[in-house]
């Protein structure tokens, strides 16, 4: 199973709405080979969830992975043919604390993955925009780290931030964990202020940071509604047009 995480430590930038939809799209090519994809949300505001099935507080979720009352495959949920959900709740609000002073906390998620990693080509994660045990954890059984980058003012300094944040991870566990590529998210191309971050980020990242980029959409924001992807809901919005753009370069470049 290769793992693959949507991280950044600002919020808003496109992290949920990425992981579904290129997620989607990788579940739909494995299809051709009866192969599976798993997405684990480790965020307590469960957007990820939410974008996939309802909400239900009572449901075993993430959050009795890390305390240890559940068993993995008591955790998992199938959301589509060939796609299963490890879904999160507010309870992850609490777990922080509970994990603090436990031997080994950072490695919970990658004990427990052990056992399912033969089922599933792919894992996604969706990460919280914050640096905390869970997301420790994410990023310690991740092999691709994606970026959702806003094209907004201090982008670059942003993910400096993130560069740094990784580094400490790295450093303190002695793992070697970097940013496989970026994207720009909320785009709007007729923006001088987006134009000019766009390229700042090129100009720093190069061959990382991908050309395609992923405009604003209302149907983006319209589609978790529905509980489906942007290709189910509108599969001719330019937010599908986009996020297959983004998905078929990526792809070209071997980022999966
Ligand atoms: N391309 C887009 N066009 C318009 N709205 C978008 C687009 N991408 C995301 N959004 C909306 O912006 C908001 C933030 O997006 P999303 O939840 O994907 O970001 P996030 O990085 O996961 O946020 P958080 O840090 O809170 O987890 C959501 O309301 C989402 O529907
Ligand atoms: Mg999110």
């Amino acid at each position: 199973m290769k793992t693959i995480s949507f991280f950044n430590l600002k919020g808003g930038c496109g992290k949920t709405t990425s992981a579904v939809n290129l997620g989607y799209l990788l579940a739909k090519k494995l299809e051709k080979t009866g192969e599976k994809l798993l997405y684990i949300d480790c965020d307590m505001q469960s957007n990820l969830t939410n974008s996939l099935m309802d909400y239900d507080l009572e449901r075993p979720c993430i959050y009795h992975l890390f305390t240890d009352d559940k068993e993995i495959k008591d955790v998992i949920y199938p959301v589509r043919d060939n796609i299963a959900l490890i879904p999160s709740s507010l309870l992850m609000a609490t777990v922080e604390p509970r994990l603090a002073g436990m031997v080994g906390r950072e490695f919970i998620l990658k004990r427990k993955i052990a056992a399912i990693a033969d089922q599933y080509a792919y894992c996604i994660v969706d990460c919280s925009p914050s640096f905390s045990i869970v997301t420790t954890n994410a990023i310690i059984i991740t092999d691709k780290i994606f970026i959702p980058v806003q094209t907004e003012y201090y982008a670059v300094d942003g993910v400096h931030l993130l560069e740094e944040t990784l580094g400490y991870i790295n450093q303190s566990l002695g793992i070697e964990k970097t940013i496989s590529l970026l994207f720009a998210t909320l785009h709007d191309t007729r923006n001088n202020i987006n134009k000019i971050q766009y390229d700042n980020l090129k100009n720093t990242f190069g061959k990382r940071f991908m050309d395609s980029y992923i405009r604003k959409n209302i149907s983006l924001v319209e589609s978790p509604i529905f509980k489906q992807s942007i290709f189910e809901y509108k599969p001719r919005a330019k937010g599908a047009e986009d996020y297959k753009k983004l998905f078929n370069e990526i792809e070209s470049k071997g980022g999966f």
